[in-house]
């Protein structure tokens, strides 16, 4: 409930988030950029959630939180209350944020405010159990410029006994009561991540999640929610999250009884257990939400903000990814000296910046049987090690990446032999085998300081720019018999931790190296890996037609800016479908730009239009990867055409990409109207390798392309248009 209270907040700054409390109504109040989210201590002491939407006035005040009552005598009032952060105990029904055992047997657990700190951008509000000394630290940050809020949880015991902890989560997230909400998240599997999924928030529970050990390609820890039902993607108010953990993660959206609807997300509870002994604590994973009004496409735009000024390494201003060469199709296993530096000359030919060699450099590996762990050139495939091929590369003025697996290992392989313990396993067991290889255990130092060690070693010993760092299997038999059996679960989250901390590591001794997150394709996306890599590899699918749905998907939860994408050979490996260089190009600049084909294979043709399209490109790559994205027309359910447009953040440039399945009965490519130009400023359109518009002035105001659009002559069978739009003044 809102009361005009006067002047009970002072003014935050401009460009600065602020939160403030008042002590009167015990009120906490954050705002930044569009939004405001407001909680209180209620009159029963739980941390109840008062407000989530869009900014509100210094005038507008709140009075305290009143805990909520149910509408039937034997329903526990913890209920009937939207909490920040529920303890499961005094009969709580819904998804809690902590479930804890106690050694005497005793499971209830009741969190209720303690003191809190406000700090710069965030505030510290600290929990404990009626009772007992669990305490619960929740950390809030909001973000000045997109009113991203970051919160997670750090929980202590200070009992003198162990507890064990069941489920962690690192916040719910309650929106307004009501019934009208859709939920959007991402499924998918290997060669076909990202497919959007759209459904109504009924009464019930919806779970996103993975227990595979790792984020995983079935769901991403990404959601949105819309109310109402918003005429376009750029109207209506949007409520997004995203989780920033890359082993097995849970979100639940539910809608209970009394049609509060929350998400709650953090590790997953499943197969879960982190035993605290007394001093310690157990830090969650920090789930980030926002909020916009201007519909599905505002809250992507929002994250992708947040994600480049806020989470990439080289935040707030991230280098433009280069345009790689990746060897991993023209050559499979099959790497060698002279095979790679004939690539490397003809991708240095087209204007490529760095060359990467994938799998097969290393120990026996001539396919997928053999050979990872054993992180030693193969003196068969590089008599002289990798300096001979490096130099060249450097020569050709490229730089140099490498193909990595640090976290596996196959049973044919040195290493496995000399410590067949390293794995993850139950011993007495099978181990289960996924591409022919085994999970190494990272949770254990040793196995930590063994990957951190020979990537160190890799790094000083070759002038390496960039990893593509891959992990290509989910985990099965997730045993870790070295620790104690009370602690074996905590492989969940040592795991991780020791991922994070050597690539943490790893960055801090060799500040130039950029690393890719793989996993056979885009396994392992999320804020947490994010955090500590500077682009994905988005799918193992390379058809530029299945790429429109797989990056469209893609966006809605990551920005462009780390969004690879090859060109590869066609016919294309997945569906056998032949398309021309120039809509491989297209479908490809639409993220960071690389080329995997076959480049032995193409004509002085070929080259030609690659030269002009990676130039092309370059000119553009600031605005793809960093710039606003619109979707113009959206390419989901089988859509005939689709389109997007990338602005600048100074609105100065816009890029158009447009594609087309199939022309049928002679209809024309639908008119494309732009978006997010400056209306008074006048545009120069330029196209992109011969595309052609019909009847389109050269240069038109931007409220001229936004209001008349752009008619794209587009026809046939997968063709594909790109433009340019210069502001010719201002
Ligand atoms: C995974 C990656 C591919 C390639 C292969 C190499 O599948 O996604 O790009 O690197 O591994 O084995």
């Amino acid at each position: 409930m809102l009361l005009a209270v006067g002047a009970a907040w002072a003014a935050p700054p401009d460009g600065v988030s602020s939160v403030r409390f008042d002590a009167g109504s015990r009120v906490f109040r954050m705002d930044a950029a569009g939004v405001t989210y407001a909680f209180g201590v209620n009159d029963r002491q739980e941390l109840q959630t008062l407000y989530w939407g869009g900014r509100l006035q210094e005038s507008d005040g709140f009075v305290a939180a009143k805990a909520g009552h149910g509408v039937a005598s034997f329903e526990a009032p913890a209920n009937a209350t939207q909490q920040e952060f529920s303890g499961w105990g005094e009969g709580l029904y819904s998804e809690p944020a902590l479930k804890v055992s106690f050694a005497d047997g005793n499971r209830d657990l009741v969190l209720h405010y303690v003191s809190h700190e406000v700090e710069r951008d965030g505030v510290v509000v600290t929990l404990k159990d009626i009772s007992r000394d669990v305490f619960v630290e929740l950390h809030y940050s909001m973000d000045a410029s997109t009113g991203v809020l970051g919160r997670s949880a750090v929980i202590l015991n200070r009992t003198k006994a162990p507890v064990m902890i069941e489920q962690a989560a690192a916040a719910s997230w309650n929106l307004p009561v009501g019934s009208d909400y859709r939920l959007r998240y991402l499924s998918g599997r290997w060669a076909a991540e990202w497919t959007l999924n759209e459904q109504k928030i009924a009464p019930g529970k919806t779970v996103l999640e993975s227990r595979r050990g790792s984020t995983g390609h079935q769901n991403s820890p990404w959601f949105a929610i819309e109310r109402g039902d918003a005429k376009d993607e750029d109207t209506g108010e949007v409520w997004f999250g995203a989780l920033a953990w890359s082993g097995s993660w849970s979100i639940s959206v539910e809608q209970d009884q009394l049609r509060q609807v929350r998400v709650t997300g953090g590790f997953n509870p499943f197969d879960f257990g982190y035993r605290l002994a007394p001093g310690e604590r157990l830090t969650t994973p920090v789930f980030y939400g926002g909020y916009s009004q201007d519909g599905i496409d505002g809250a992507s735009r929002l994250l992708h903000r947040f994600e480049v000024t806020r989470i990439l390494p080289q935040a707030p201003h991230p280098r433009p990814r280069p345009v790689l060469y990746n060897s991993w199709e023209a050559t499979g296993f099959a790497v060698n000296e002279a095979g790679q530096v004939a690539l490397a000359e003809k991708a240095a030919s087209i204007g490529v910046e760095r060359f990467v060699m994938d799998d097969g450099w290393f120990g026996q590996r001539k396919n997928d049987h053999a050979g990872l762990g054993d992180w030693y050139v193969n003196k068969q495939k590089f008599p002289n090690g990798l300096k001979p091929l490096i130099d060249k590369v450097h020569g050709l003025g490229m730089d140099f990446g490498l193909w990595v697996e640090p976290e596996m290992v196959n049973p044919d392989s040195d290493l496995y032999r000399k410590h067949p313990e390293w794995v993850l396993n139950f011993p007495g067991r099978p181990h289960t085998e996924l591409r022919n290889q085994l999970v190494l255990n990272l949770a254990r130092s040793d196995v930590r300081d063994y990957v951190l060690g020979f990537l160190d070693d890799l790094l000083k010993q070759n002038d390496i720019a960039f990893l593509k760092w891959d992990y290509n299997r989910n985990w099965a038999e997730p045993g870790w018999d070295a620790a104690a059996t009370e602690d074996q679960k905590k492989v969940y989250v040592t795991y991780v931790e020791n991922l994070y901390g050597i690539l943490r590591e790893l960055r801090a001794r060799h500040p130039k190296v950029e690393i890719e997150s793989c996993s056979g394709g885009g396994g392992r996306v999320d804020l947490g890996i994010m955090l500590l890599t500077d682009e994905v590899w988005t799918s193992d699918n390379t058809d530029p037609f299945d790429r429109l749905t797989i990056q469209d998907g893609f966006s809605y939860a990551y920005t462009p800016g780390v969004m690879m994408a090859w060109v590869t050979d066609s016919p294309n490996w997945v569906n056998q479908r032949t398309t021309s260089l120039e809509y491989r190009f297209l479908s490809s600049m639409q993220g960071g730009l690389g080329v995997g084909a076959n480049l032995g294979t193409w004509s002085p043709e070929d080259f030609a239009v690659a030269k002009e399209m990676i130039a092309a490109y370059k000119e553009v790559r600031e605005t793809v990867q960093h710039g606003d994205l619109y979707r113009l027309i959206s390419p989901e359910g089988g859509s005939e055409a689709s389109a997007t447009e990338s602005v600048s953040v100074d609105k100065r440039q816009a890029v158009v990409f447009a594609f087309l399945h199939s022309s049928q009965k002679g209809y024309p490519f639908p008119t494309v109207k732009l978006r997010g130009l400056d209306a008074a400023g006048q545009y120069r359109l330029r196209p992109i390798h011969g595309a052609k518009a019909e009847a389109a002035p050269e240069v038109a105001s931007g409220a001229s392309w936004m209001s008349r659009g752009l008619d794209v002559v587009l026809r046939g069978d997968f063709q594909a248009a790109g433009f340019v739009l210069e502001e010719a003044s201002r």
